[in-house]
This record gives structure tokens, C-alpha cells and sequence, in this order.
């Protein structure tokens, strides 16, 4: 290959993961590094740590064609390195603001162990500013010559390898039109619109971006829990707003709020930004507002329903935050089987991959089983709580068979409304008007 880099890759969590590997398929020899010895092993027989579609094969192509290799000596990384991609977690701290720790920890490890001139990409989602104060890290214990860049990561789990080599923007922020045009260079076999900015404008881009999204969300679940009882339907809502190219025809479905690393996360993460500078962000506030009653809403519906929940048996039908990724993190399902337990209902759990995870997650008096069916037959009422499509395809009669109360919770408006009338069923979905 033309232009072939030897790149280093700090963090092997979601980003850096996907990120390394995405980097050795279009040509680039890289070394993914991460401290944990473990991991390291595992992913170098070419297993990947977390579910991602399509993932391991791309691993397994690039490790035997030797493009990819994994590592926890930093050294062996970053000697004769051009450039460096820092992809560690800046986890919520209790404020609300972003832990730097492990970029303070890489900064300096990037700083003894560089040997020739690199630029340093970051990658982690950080707050406006830190690219800035990880130049200034490095600076005070290296001579070495190096550039710092922004790269921030716009992938979803579930469809991150689709959306690496299908995404929207690359977006590249830089003080330097040098270290710009090298960033520029390794990602154009990507073929993605790349858009050059500053520094800290690729910092903003990635929190305004999430954040929009998540104000998305909360807006159509706002919109969602007037229109049930108003006898209209968000779906039909939803597509009908879409059809307006502003406002556009994505991210508009209704259901039981957001949840994953990135979301919650990174709005309260902007609300203390924005505080930082006596800025109140008002707006983002009430989006997260909305969206923690929203995980609730399930448990209310239900509440309204039975009266009391003493003692029912509740199936939780999809576990993960979203199909296709086994990430338990701030997922609605993990404040629901706490509510339920506390109100003295039993919950009988099921999820095509994530029971592993949820079992660190949810509350300990959670029983787990191995199907959807296996949940249903062990129940009195179902709450929907994730779209997997082994929930999405069981047909709403395996309900009514199954089910001693006849009744279902659906937090992500898996069936149309026809078909739950046609079931016989009782059903309460998401800003839909409830069939009993
Ligand atoms: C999100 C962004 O979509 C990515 O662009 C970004 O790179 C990533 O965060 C990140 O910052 O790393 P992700 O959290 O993987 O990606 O998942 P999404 O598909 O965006 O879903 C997030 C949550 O929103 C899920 O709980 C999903 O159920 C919910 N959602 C999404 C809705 O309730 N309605 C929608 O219309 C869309």
C-alpha cells in the first residue's frame, strides 16, 4: 500500500477496537495496546471482547495478513510510530463531568516512549479544551517533535464496523495544516467526506452531535406520551414530521428513552461544560429529564394497570441497551427490574446476548432464562424493553398463549396496533393509544 503508516492504538474498548481494525483493513500496519494482558491475548487469537457484527472477521483476516497485531508494551507500539490514536475511556465522574485519568496516564506514556516526530489523534470523546492540555502533557516531558489532532468517533454500537466504512463525516481538527493533512491521508481509503476544523471546534462537533441526537429523542418521546392519549399515533407522527428534509426522517422513534456509553454520558458531560463557563444549559437539561422518566415509563404504565405488582411475575424481554451489542450500560432495563423488584413483582429476564453483562448489572433476585418463549411461559405480563429481532418476530399470539394476565408492556413499539387486536391481547405500547 501507498502511504503505509505504522499507527499505535491506546485502548482497546469499543473505539479503539474498531477504530485499529478498521485502520489494518484499508492497508496500515497497527498495534492495538491496552494494559490488560488478558484482553490482549484473547484478541490476538483473534477474539474480540465485545459483540459487534462483521468484527472478528475483519480481526482474524488482518492478523493473519499481519496488519494488525495487539500488545500491552507501549514501547514496542510506539517506537518509529507516525502516529498515534489515543482511544481510552473518559468515564463520568460523580458530577458530571468527564474523567481524564486515563488520558493524563497515556499522555505520559506517549511522552516516554516516543522516538521520532507523530501525531497524536485523540479519539476518546473530550471535553472542549483537552486537546489542548494533552499537547501541554506531552510537552513537559518529551523533546520529541509531535502534533495533536482531533478525530472524534461518530459510531453506533451494533453497526460500528457498517458505520466505519459508511459514515457521515470524518471530522479533523487541528492547530496545524501538517498534522491535518497526514490525518487526512490515512482516512482517505475510507472515501468518506472528510471536513477540516479546529482544535476545539472537533471537540464541540462530537458533544453537539450527541447531544442534538439525544435532544431528538427525548423530543419524539415528549411527543409520544401526549399522543397516546390523544388518540394520535407517533409512529404515524414520526414519518409524517419526516417527510420534511430539515427535520429529517431518522432517529424520531419513540420508546423507553436512550441508554448506552455515550448518550447519558456525554449531555451531562455538556451541561458541566457549559456550566464551567456560567453557561446554564437549560435544554439539555430537560432532555435528560425527560429521559430518565421516560426508562420508568414502563413500570408506571404497569403501576396503572394492576394497581399493585406485589407478587406478579414479570417477563423483561431484551436486556442490552439497544439490539445487536451485549452493553448493559445505562440500559432502561437495569432501573426497571429495580423498580419492579422494589415493588415486589418477580422478573423472569431474557436476552439473546447480554445475559452475561446483565447479570453484573441487574438487581441479584433476577431470574434469567434461555428464550423468549421460556420468559413468557413463566409469566403473568411482558415488558418489551429492547427491539431484538427474535422479540420483534415472535408473533403476539405466543403471548396470549403464554401469558397468565394476557397483558404487554411494549417500551419500543415492536407491533402494529392491528395485530395486538387481532392477538386479543392487552397492549400498551409507546405514544400509540392502548388496546384493552
Ligand atoms: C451513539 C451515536 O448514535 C453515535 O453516532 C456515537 O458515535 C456514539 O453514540 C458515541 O458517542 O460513541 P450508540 O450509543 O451506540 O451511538 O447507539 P444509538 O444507536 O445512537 O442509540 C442510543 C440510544 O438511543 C439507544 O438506547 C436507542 O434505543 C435510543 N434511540 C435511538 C431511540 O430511543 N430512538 C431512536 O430513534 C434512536
Amino acid at each position: 500500500m501507498r502511504n503505509r503508516k505504522k499507527i499505535a492504538v491506546v485502548g482497546t474498548g469499543y473505539v479503539g477496537l474498531v477504530t485499529g481494525v478498521a485502520l489494518s483493513e484499508i492497508g496500515h500496519l497497527v498495534y492495538c495496546v491496552d494494559i490488560n494482558a488478558e484482553k490482549v491475548a484473547h484478541m490476538t487469537k483473534g477474539k474480540s471482547p465485545i459483540y459487534e457484527p462483521g468484527l472478528e472477521e475483519l480481526m482474524i483476516k488482518n492478523i493473519n495478513n499481519g496488519n494488525l497485531k495487539f500488545t500491552t508494551d507501549h514501547q514496542k507500539a510506539f517506537t518509529n510510530a507516525e502516529v498515534i490514536y489515543i482511544a481510552v475511556g473518559t468515564p463520568e465522574k460523580e458530577d458530571g463531568t468527564a474523567d481524564l485519568k486515563y488520558i493524563e496516564n497515556v499522555c505520559q506514556d506517549i511522552a516516554f516512549n516516543i522516538t521520532n516526530k507523530v501525531v497524536v489523534v485523540t479519539k476518546s470523546t473530550v471535553p472542549v479544551g483537552t486537546n489542548e492540555y494533552i499537547q501541554k502533557i506531552i510537552s513537559t516531558y518529551t523533546k520529541v517533535p509531535f502534533a495533536v489532532v482531533s478525530n472524534p468517533e461518530f459510531l453506533r454500537e451494533g453497526s460500528a464496523v457498517h458505520d466505519t466504512f459508511y459514515g457521515d463525516r470524518i471530522i479533523i481538527g487541528s492547530q496545524t495544516e501538517e498534522a491535518a493533512n497526514i490525518i487526512e491521508e490515512i482516512n482517505k481509503p475510507f472515501g468518506i467526506e472528510i471536513y477540516k476544523t479546529n482544535l476545539r471546534s472537533a471537540e464541540m462537533i462530537k458533544y453537539a452531535s450527541n447531544a442534538f441526537l439525544a435532544t431528538k429523542i427525548s423530543f419524539i418521546n415528549e411527543i409520544a406520551n401526549i399522543s397516546g392519549d390523544l388518540g394520535a399515533n407517533i409512529q404515524e407522527v414520526s414519518k409524517g414530521m419526516g417527510f420534511d428534509k430539515r427535520i429529517g426522517n431518522t432517529f424520531l422513534n419513540a420508546g423507553i428513552g436512550y441508554g448506552g456509553s455515550c448518550f447519558p454520558k456525554d449531555t451531562k458531560a455538556l451541561v458541566q461544560i457549559a456550566g464551567n463557563i456560567n453557561h446554564e444549559f437549560n435544554l439539555l437539561k430537560a432532555v435528560i429529564e425527560v429521559n430518565n422518566k421516560q426508562q420508568l415509563l414502563l413500570v408506571e404504565k404497569a403501576k396503572e394497570h394492576y394497581g399493585s405488582l406485589k407478587g406478579k411475575k414479570v417477563a423483561l424481554l431484551g436486556l442490552s441497551f439497544k439490539p445487536n451489542t451485549d452493553d448493559m450500560r445505562e440500559a432502561a432495563s437495569i432501573i426497571t427490574a429495580e423498580k419492579l423488584i422494589l415493588a415486589g413483582a418477580q422478573v423472569i429476564a431474557y436476552d439473546p446476548i447480554a445475559i452475561e453483562n446483565a447479570k453484573r448489572n441487574l438487581p441479584d433476585a433476577v431470574e434469567y432464562v434461555n428464550s423468549v418463549e421460556e420468559a413468557l411461559s413463566n409469566a403473568d405480563t411482558a415488558f418489551i424493553m429492547t427491539e431484538w429481532t427474535e422479540i420483534v418476530t415472535t408473533p403476539l399470539s405466543k403471548y396470549h398463549q403464554k401469558l397468565k394476565d394476557n397483558v404487554v408492556f411494549d417500551g419500543r413499539n415492536c407491533y402494529e396496533l392491528s395485530d395486538a387486536i387481532r392477538a386479543n391481547l392487552n397492549y400498551y405500547s409507546i405514544g400509540r393509544p392502548t388496546i384493552l
